[in-house]
Order: C-alpha cells, then sequence, then structure tokens
C-alpha cells in the first residue's frame, strides 16, 4: 500500500475533511478572515494547509504542531500570493508581460520561488493567467495582458519558473493557475461581477493559458470568483472536471478561491453551506480556501448530497501534493533553503524593470541630454516608493523600493532636480498647483510623474473612469502650460485614458509598476543609459467607451470606412485604440522589409519557415521586438483579422540588418469549426509581420495551405 493511502486509511471522515481545509493565517488578507483558533485546529487534524503567513519561525512553529501533535501527523503545506516577487519586487505581471521574454518571465518565477522557499512558502497562488480586455477590471495588472498566445508562453514560463525542475527542492514551490477561467471577462469590468461569453470565446481566448500551465506540470488551479453563463466556476462540472481533468488530464489540486464555495449561496445556486460544499465537491474542487464549507461535507455525505468516495479523491490530491512537494520526506524542507545574496537580485530587478516600462511617445525630448542642470520632478508619484511595489508584493517592503526621485538623483548628481507633488494621488486639493508649476517654469524640462496608487488596482479595484484620480488633471494640466518640455511617466495597473494629455506631453513613458528598483529602472530609459524594449501586452484604448478591445477581432460585414456611414464605428471616437498592442518605442528606429514565407504553396505537415529583414535606422544600439500575426482569410466560421503566433527580439547595432526566422506548424493554422473541433482547413493566409498590431504598418503576404494529396507522397 502506498504511504498515502495507508495514510488515507487511518483518517476519520473528519481528518478527510480536514485535509481539504485551507485556512488564512491573516498575515496578509483579501477577505474575511474566518480561520478560528489555528493551533487547536491544526492540532484536531482539522487544517491541510495554511496560508498568508511566511518567515521561518511562524511556519515551523505550526508544522511542528501539525506532526508531532496532530494524531496522524500529516505535514501542513504553506502557501502565498507571491506573483511578482516575494521579498524582493518584480515588475507587476502585466508590466513584466510586456517584456516580451519568456526567459526573463521564467526567472523571475524562479528568484521569487527561492525566495519565498526560504520562507517557509510551499504553494503560491500564482500565475494569475486571466486574459483581459478591459481596464476598468483593476486584476488586468496581474495578469499577461489580452492575447492568448502570450497568456499561455507566460502561464509556461512561471510554471517552470516556480516549480523548477524537482518540485521537491528546497528552493522550488508549487505553482497554481488562477483564475480559472474568463474573469477578465467579468461584465462591465466589475470585480467578481458574472461572465456571459460563448464557448468559442471561451476555448480560443480563455483557456489556453490555463491548457499550457497544466502542459508544463502546473501542480494546482484555482477556480474563478465569477460566474460563467450562469454556472459559478467554483460548482463548473463542465469546464473543471470534463475539461480540465478528462480532456486536460489534470491530475492536481483544484483549490477554491478565497470563501469561493460558501460564495455559491449568494451566487444563488446553493440553499446553505452543506449544499454548497456538495456542489464544489462534485464539480472537482479539492480544497476550501477560507469558507469553512467542507468541514459540512460529513453532513453533505449523510444527506446524500456528497460521495466519500469523492472526499476520498480529493484528500488524495490534496496528500499527493504534499508528496510531490517533499513534504512528507521532509516537512521542514524549504526552510533550509538559502537565500540569494540580495545585491545581485536587486540588480536583476533593475534590468526586469527597465525591461519592462513601455515609451509611449517621444519627441525627442527624451532621453534627457546629458548636460540637463535644472530638472522638475512633480505629481504625487514622484516619490512615491510603496506604491512602486504594485499590488500584491508579498513580503516586499517600501524601505526596499527605490522612487523615481531617488533614482533620477542617482542617475543626475549634477542635475539640480527640485521636486514637488503639487496635488495628492487622490483628493480635492488643489493649493499647491500653483507652487507646482512655478518650480516647472524654472526648469529646463519637466518630469511629470501621475498615475494610480498601488491600491487602485489589483483585487476590488475596479475603476468605472480609469483616468488620472482626484486632481492629477489639474496638475497635468497646469504643467502642460508651463512652456517646458514636459516627460509624464504614468505609474499605474492599468491604462489609462489620458489620451489628450499624451498627445500635449512631449513624451509619455508608461512605467506600470516596476517593483523595487522602480526609480533606478525608470532613470536608466529617462536618461538614456537604457534604450526602451518593452512593448504593450494589451491594447490601450483612448476611452472607457471603445472598452473592451483588444487587436484580434473579427471583421464586420461593414468595417469601418470615413466615407460610408453605416459602417462599423462610432459616432464621436476613431475606432482606432491610442496605442496598438505591441507598440513601443526605443531610441532607435527599426524598419522591416522582405517579409518571405519560404513557398508560397505551403502543404500541411511540413514547417514553413518565415523570415523577414529587420534594419537599424537609428543612432543607437537597440533591441527590437517582431510579431507575427496569421489571418485565414476565408474560412467555415469568421476568423480574427489578425492573431499572434509568433514573436521575437532581435539586437541590432546602429546601421545593422538582421534576418529573423519563424517557423510556423500546423498548430499556427489550425482553428475551431463551427461544432468548436480544432480543424485545418486548405485555402489562402494572409501572413503579417510588424512592430505592433497596427495592421496599417505591417508587411504582409498571402500563402495557400492545402492538405497533402497523395500523390504528393508518391
Ligand atoms: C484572490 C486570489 C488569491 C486569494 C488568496 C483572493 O481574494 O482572488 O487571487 O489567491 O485571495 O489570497
Amino acid at each position: 500500500m502506498s504511504r498515502i493511502d495507508e495514510l488515507l486509511s487511518q483518517m476519520t471522515l473528519a481528518e478527510k475533511v480536514g485535509q481539504l481545509n485551507l485556512v488564512t493565517a491573516g498575515q496578509a488578507v483579501t477577505g474575511p478572515a474566518r480561520s478560528g483558533d489555528m493551533i487547536e485546529n491544526i492540532r484536531a487534524g482539522n487544517v491541510g494547509g495554511v496560508f498568508n503567513l511566511w518567515g521561518k519561525d511562524n511556519v515551523a512553529r505550526l508544522q511542528q504542531c501539525a506532526i508531532e501533535e496532530s494524531r496522524l501527523g500529516a505535514p501542513l503545506f504553506f502557501g502565498l500570493d507571491v506573483l511578482h516577487g516575494h521579498r524582493t519586487i518584480f515588475p507587476a505581471p502585466l508590466a513584466e508581460a510586456g517584456a516580451f521574454d519568456p526567459a526573463l518571465w521564467e526567472e523571475t518565477a524562479r528568484i521569487a520561488a527561492r525566495e519565498a522557499a526560504a520562507d517557509g512558502i510551499d504553494l503560491t497562488f500564482a500565475p494569475m493567467l486571466d486574459i483581459s480586455r478591459d481596464p476598468r477590471w483593476g486584476r488586468i495588472v496581474e495578469g499577461p495582458g489580452e492575447d492568448p498566445l502570450v497568456g499561455a508562453l507566460f502561464a509556461r514560463a512561471k510554471v517552470r519558473g516556480f516549480q523548477g525542475a524537482d518540485l521537491s527542492a528546497s528552493s522550488a514551490i508549487g505553482a497554481t493557475a488562477k483564475h480559472f477561467c474568463a474573469g477578465g471577462a467579468a461584465l462591465a469590468g466589475r470585480d467578481y461581477a458574472a461572465v456571459d461569453l460563448s464557448e468559442r470565446e471561451v476555448r480560443e481566448t480563455y483557456l489556453p493559458p490555463f491548457a499550457a500551465a497544466v502542459a508544463a506540470g502546473c501542480v494546482a488551479i484555482m477556480p474563478a470568483f465569477n460566474s460563467l453563463a450562469g454556472i459559478p466556476m467554483t460548482a463548473h462540472v463542465a469546464l473543471l472536471r470534463d475539461y480540465l481533468r478528462n480532456e486536460l488530464g489534470f491530475e492536481g489540486v483544484i483549490v477554491s478561491d478565497y470563501t469561493a464555495i460558501m460564495e455559491l449561496i449568494e451566487h444563488g445556486v446553493a440553499a446553505d453551506a452543506v449544499e454548497a460544499a456538495a456542489l464544489a465537491l462534485r464539480a472537482g474542487v479539492d480544497m476550501d480556501m477560507v469558507s469553512g464549507a467542507y468541514l459540512r461535507l460529513p453532513e453533505a455525505v449523510s444527506r446524500g448530497l456528497a460521495r466519500e468516495a469523492d472526499i476520498d479523491a480529493a484528500v488524495r490530491r490534496v496528500l499527493r501534493l504534499k508528496e510531490k512537494l517533499g513534504l512528507f520526506d521532509d516537512p521542514h524542507r524549504r526552510l533550509k533553503a538559502v537565500a540569494d545574496a540580495p545585491d545581485a537580485l536587486r540588480e536583476r530587478a533593475r534590468d526586469a524593470a527597465r525591461r519592462s516600462a513601455v515609451l509611449l511617445t517621444n519627441d525627442g525630448v527624451l532621453p534627457l541630454p546629458t548636460h540637463i542642470r535644472r530638472l522638475a520632478a512633480v505629481g504625487p508619484l514622484a516619490d512615491a516608493r510603496f506604491d512602486m511595489l504594485g499590488p500584491w508584493c508579498a513580503a516586499g517592503e517600501s524601505d526596499n523600493c527605490v522612487s523615481i526621485l531617488d533614482g533620477l538623483r542617482a542617475a543626475l548628481p549634477h542635475c539640480e532636480i527640485t521636486h514637488h507633488q503639487g496635488v495628492a494621488i487622490a483628493g480635492d486639493d488643489t493649493s499647491s498647483i500653483a507652487a507646482a508649476r512655478a518650480l516647472c517654469a524654472q526648469s529646463e524640462a519637466v518630469l511629470l510623474c501621475v498615475g494610480e496608487s498601488a491600491g487602485m488596482s489589483g483585487e476590488a479595484a475596479s475603476r468605472a473612469r480609469p483616468g488620472l484620480p482626484g486632481r492629477q488633471r489639474d496638475l497635468a494640466e497646469a504643467v502642460l502650460s508651463a512652456g517646458v518640455p514636459v516627460a509624464m511617466v504614468l505609474s499605474s495597473g492599468r491604462p489609462l485614458m489620458v489620451s489628450d494629455l499624451v498627445a500635449r506631453a512631449q513624451a509619455t513613458l508608461a512605467s506600470w509598476w516596476l517593483g523595487d528598483m522602480a526609480g533606478h529602472a525608470i532613470a536608466d530609459i529617462l536618461t538614456g543609459r537604457f534604450n526602451p524594449t518593452a512593448r504593450l501586452a494589451l491594447t490601450w484604448p483612448r476611452a472607457v467607451g471603445q472598452i473592451p478591445i483588444h487587436y484580434a477581432a473579427r471583421s464586420s460585414g461593414r468595417p469601418p470606412d470615413p466615407d460610408n456611414p453605416f459602417t462599423s464605428k462610432y459616432l464621436d471616437l476613431p475606432v482606432e485604440p491610442l496605442f496598438h498592442f505591441g507598440h513601443g518605442l526605443s531610441y532607435a528606429h527599426v524598419a522591416l522589409s522582405r517579409l518571405r514565407p519560404s513557398a508560397d504553396a505551403i502543404v500541411f505537415g511540413a514547417h514553413v519557415v518565415v523570415e523577414v529583414d529587420a534594419t537599424n535606422e537609428g543612432a543607437h544600439p537597440t533591441e527590437e521586438t517582431i510579431f507575427l500575426f496569421l489571418r485565414d482569410i476565408v474560412a467555415s466560421v469568421a476568423r480574427p483579422q489578425m492573431e499572434l503566433k509568433r514573436f521575437a527580439k532581435v539586437c541590432l547595432a546602429p546601421g545593422e540588418t538582421k534576418t529573423v526566422r519563424f517557423t510556423l506548424d500546423d498548430a499556427c493554422f489550425r482553428y475551431l469549426d463551427a461544432a468548436l473541433m480544432p480543424r485545418l482547413e486548405d485555402g489562402a493566409f494572409e501572413i503579417l509581420a510588424a512592430l505592433s498590431a497596427d495592421r496599417r504598418t505591417a508587411l504582409t503576404t498571402i500563402v495557400t495551405a492545402r492538405h497533402a494529396a497523395i500523390s504528393d507522397n508518391a
């Protein structure tokens, strides 16, 4: 008998459901804490895992209690939301997605895992893989942006990074892919709200990152809070059991979100906690985070609502997770991990940060001239340390964080840098705007640092008007009329609707939340010490009215035509976004030429090589991201106008040309047909190579693709 079966055979029903109970210790809390007396519950065998607790002593104490004082001595696991760093904080996921760099994505997760493990953490509730096309939704900052391919690559990199090659290693932690699925499409961008999407959209857009996480060996999945087409994800049999377990073969643990099982009552699908527990169990949810409903499972069994066999299967999965994490062999193993030297990590954090900030516009005011002598840093985000960390900053500390002002002062020691906050991030006080403007008028250039506080994005941070909060717009207008060149730094967890300010500023940098080294990274970019490389991982709308927005929309029967009113557009706004997916400037200028597929007529089964030349026409060495999109021109169902299939980075010296090669396989041409079955269909495909999803700038060519005829093999 295996160790797990033996343990299970000794458990009472109460001890079994205890293993399914995940409780919060309250060091970081995102909802009502309901976990009661922790030590007593652990001793009684009522707890399977603990989260929101870290630090060697804290963790060791509880683990000791589980092993030595509970009847069967099963180890606990310790979980935490380690999203973008544990002690060393890296850029928020949406920012880091814009680095378009899977190796970086993996490396920062690896570092975070090592740090978290050394603090006693076994499992992170990350990566967050919600595709979203709605910047009203605050959680857009936690995920990889709008594109399913980017989401899938991000998922794979993060799972590999957290889990490493051997999950039982003292430096590896388990990954939890969340929130499964489609929470990013919440109605009107309101967190936790219902979602109603076609199955096609779910399969084409929202599931691929999760499929990639499962393929990469992710050990846990968290269902989303929302309902999807009327079925709360926590009770979604078709997606949790049929899709995840049966179709993808996922054998890991499904862990509910915070109190989500009990929330089945509020969703209106369960009458009480017992019914809620039974519904979640039946759908395949193994662990109950915080709600306590699973402690009522014995009652569900006696009421005939749940089967003990399903409880056993869930317990087995939880115990198997603990075994994979190496906790049966040495429950304190992670506490023995040695964390890396913080200085080396800070350099990695600085590099990750500067690779994640997107230069949106620049009329030449950046990089700042080396001889600049008087610079004004104005705005409430100029000297904001804590906010640079962004939401979900685990054990990060604002004392370790470099503000924009700190970074500038270090980068420009001979320049007099004056600072005025002007206004607070939120609030109505405008009394200092005049003084801030006066400071600007005496300077050679102004850095206008505006945006959100960290708490204005992330969970429970939807914004119906995602512009500049408080009176920052008044400040911006005053500064922009001071007659001095202005570089605007937008710090936020979402694209902000500030198109008029962007049009007036001489340059705009989207810094998102860059983590501990934000200030140095921003200064590196502003001074030209680092030539910006990040690109937008999502489309940046002009106004809320364009939301939801993304580049991969399907055509209309009446595509927008400026000369025809009866076409798909707005009376009061262009249909084009402010910035396209993939947009981002550097201090160089790269041009693409000679897009050439290996053949104009392709036979499925063979790889197709597509080449394009990239030339650096600027005076600075640069690193460019080249995107390759595909359009299936005529298919049995309407296909998106562009779908990202590949991207690549190329480093170019001034004047240098390099050929970038992409290889396309059948999967790139396959799509879901009218019956949602994967299908390869003969026909013409448009290939587009571009520096963003702005179709007008793309190089395009058409290839025909077909299945091999018998004579092809002859
Ligand atoms: C969030 C999850 C998170 C959990 C635990 C919830 O409120 O939705 O993403 O993992 O809290 O902190």
